[in-house]
């Protein structure tokens, strides 16, 4: 049987770091406040004039050289993302060019910060279905410049960064052993971003409205997350007849650490397996999983043959997870 495997993994985050103390400075808002209600202590962001492309291309570099591939071996680019450089052409068309992937087809996936996971779910059945033999799936947002800056509820928490992952067709029995995909649109304004769209082009309107900026009500959000992502890793893990304590790491998307925590405890997963970096990252929507993933395999916490799980919710309603032997 033919399935999918992660050869390489990459990741890149600006330079620019900013603190919850500098927030302090402009907004009315604490360090305490955000680490205690969110975990995050401090993001990354874009410098002007730098997108997500830009961020997209040095992760995709990254994971092209610990997968030992060139750019031409790729056959599919997947950029998931909210953020692209412009409506129009996709981001991934964008960064195919940018990396000289001359074979590769090359398309956005939107699903907020599910994007990642149901990248992996496409590459994943083009890579069963015969289609491709090597994708690229890239998670990369600029979400600094999308957030509005005078709405307290929103702007401590999002920071910019892009994480990537080579897929490969293997005869393995590693790899992907199931992903699940889900949405609810019906709940589409929990999270959106009303202006510039063709609901409501760009006008001098909808910029005075600051329509153009991510609008999110948390605290609807947060308790749909927290139910959500509880039924759906213990259905992932029980559909796959695998227990929890045969987990070795779990890798949420990194939203906020409460809802991490319940995730965890729901699996009786101690903290020690979970992968948290929203500390140093803030929520970087269809990055986090990607960025967090990388970071597990350069420090080790992932060995070949151990069951990984990420999971995800977001905007759209959307949320997702994935089961992986590595
Ligand atoms: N600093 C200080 N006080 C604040 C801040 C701030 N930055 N933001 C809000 N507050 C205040 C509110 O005004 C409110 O005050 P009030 O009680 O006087 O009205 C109080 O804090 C509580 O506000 P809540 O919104 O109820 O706070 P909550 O505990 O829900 O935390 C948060 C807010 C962090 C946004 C949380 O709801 C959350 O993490 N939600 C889920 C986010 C998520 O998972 N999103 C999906 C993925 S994102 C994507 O797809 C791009």
């Amino acid at each position: 049987m033919i399935r999918a495997r992660i050869t390489g993994t990459g990741s890149y985050v600006p330079e620019r770091i900013l603190t919850n103390h500098e927030l302090e400075k402009s907004i009315d808002t604490s360090d305490d406040w955000i680490t205690e209600r969110t975990g995050i202590r401090e993001r990354r962001v874009a410098e002007e004039g730098q997108a997500t492309s830009d961020l997209a291309y040095f992760a995709s570099k990254a994971a092209l050289k610990s997968a030992g591939l060139k750019a031409r071996d790729i056959d599919l680019i997947i950029v998931a993302t909210v953020t692209g450089d412009m409506p129009l052409p996709a981001t991934a068309c964008i960064l195919q060019g940018k990396l000289g992937a001359k074979r590769a087809a090359a398309f956005d996936v939107n699903a907020a910060c599910s994007g990642f996971i149901y990248g992996l779910s496409v590459g994943d059945a083009f890579i069963r279905s015969g289609s491709s033999k090597r994708v690229l799936v890239v998670g990369a947002e600029v979400l600094t410049k999308f957030t509005d800056w005078e709405d307290r509820s929103t702007c401590v928490l999002f920071g910019d960064g892009a994480g990537a992952a080579i897929l490969e067709a293997t005869e393995d029995k590693r790899g992907i052993i199931s992903v699940k995909i889900y949405s609810d649109g019906t709940m589409w304004n929990l999270l959106h971003t009303p202006g510039g769209g063709s609901r409501h082009p760009a006008s001098r309107e909808t910029i005075r409205k600051r329509m153009h900026f991510i609008r999110m009500k948390g605290n609807e959000t947060f308790k749909l997350a927290v139910r959500t992502l509880e039924k759906l890793v213990v259905d992932t893990l029980r559909d796959n007849d695998l227990k929890p304590s045969r987990l070795s790491l779990l890798i949420p998307h990194q939203a906020n650490l409460r809802i991490i925590q319940a995730t965890a405890q729901r699996l009786c997963l101690p903290l020690e397996r979970v992968l948290v970096n929203l500390d140093r990252y803030g929520n970087t929507s269809a990055a986090s999983i990607p960025l967090a993933l990388d970071e597990a395999v350069r420090t080790g916490r992932i060995r070949d043959g151990e069951y990984i799980l990420l999971e995800a919710f977001g905007g759209g309603l959307t949320w997702a997870s994935a089961l992986i032997k590595w």
